[in-house]
């Protein structure tokens, strides 16, 4: 039986395109472009710095990321503007449908972990805003092994600290990355996808579960055999 279901929180419980709305204030109708750009490129210098084994803070990647993405539009950002987007991407809100489901898992003797490439300090401030703090056990951050999802022992790190067997522990994301990435090291993972228009990566590895959103999660989760 699953007992701990580790949730990524950036585009899986968090909605970071939330950010629109003030990426539009300060790069008007290219704010759309930016904010995807902004996101690929905030992924991907993750991905090198791990691989270069030049661990930084994610935010670091975040700030980098957004300063490509404007830049790639002719738009150069002044610190002050960088800082208001900063800000507004420390406190966005949680997806609609985020706050029940954490309560029903909860309720039903299941342990929450937040499983994140941001730092303990940027995924506190997230869920706090969020309002939804309080249901996780704890926060696990891939600061503690200076390394990005999917390294491997970003997901052994996970493991250490929820102390169960991998396959008692589900992942919940919505990066088909971070899935791959927790399967190679032998957890149980639900694939979150929101946008129908997505496709999980065709490596011949079949998530457990996939989801639409996370209503429903909880019964689909512990109906898992492990
Ligand atoms: C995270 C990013 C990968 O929260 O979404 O870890």
């Amino acid at each position: 039986m699953i007992k701990a279901v580790a949730f990524d929180i950036y585009g899986t419980l968090i909605d970071t395109q939330a950010v629109l709305g003030q990426l539009t204030q300060v790069v008007g109708e290219k704010a759309v472009d930016v904010a995807k750009t902004w996101r690929q490129k905030q992924l991907e210098y993750s991905f090198r710095r791990g691989l270069m084994r030049d661990y930084c803070d994610f935010s670091v990647c975040t700030r980098e990321a957004l300063i490509f993405a404007c830049r790639e539009q002719l738009i150069e950002l002044d610190s002050a503007e960088i800082q208001v987007l900063m800000n507004t991407y420390s406190e966005l809100d949680a997806f609609d449908d985020v706050s029940s489901a954490l309560e029903e898992m909860v309720g039903s003797g299941l342990h929450l972990y937040a499983f994140s490439n941001g730092s303990k300090q940027a995924v506190e401030r997230l869920l706090q805003h969020a309002n939804i703090l309080a249901y996780f056990t704890e926060i696990v951050s891939v600061e503690s092994v200076r390394s990005f999802k999917p390294a491997p022992e970003v997901y052994d790190h996970l493991v250490d600290v929820c102390a169960l067997p991998s396959a008692e522990i589900c992942l919940v994301s919505s990066n088909t990355f971070d899935v791959l990435g927790a399967m190679f090291s032998g957890l149980k993972c639900a694939w979150v996808n929101r946008d129908s228009a997505a496709q999980f990566d065709p490596w011949g590895i079949k998530p457990h579960i996939v989801l639409g959103g996370l209503a429903g999660a909880c019964h689909e989760i512990q109906s898992l055999d492990v």
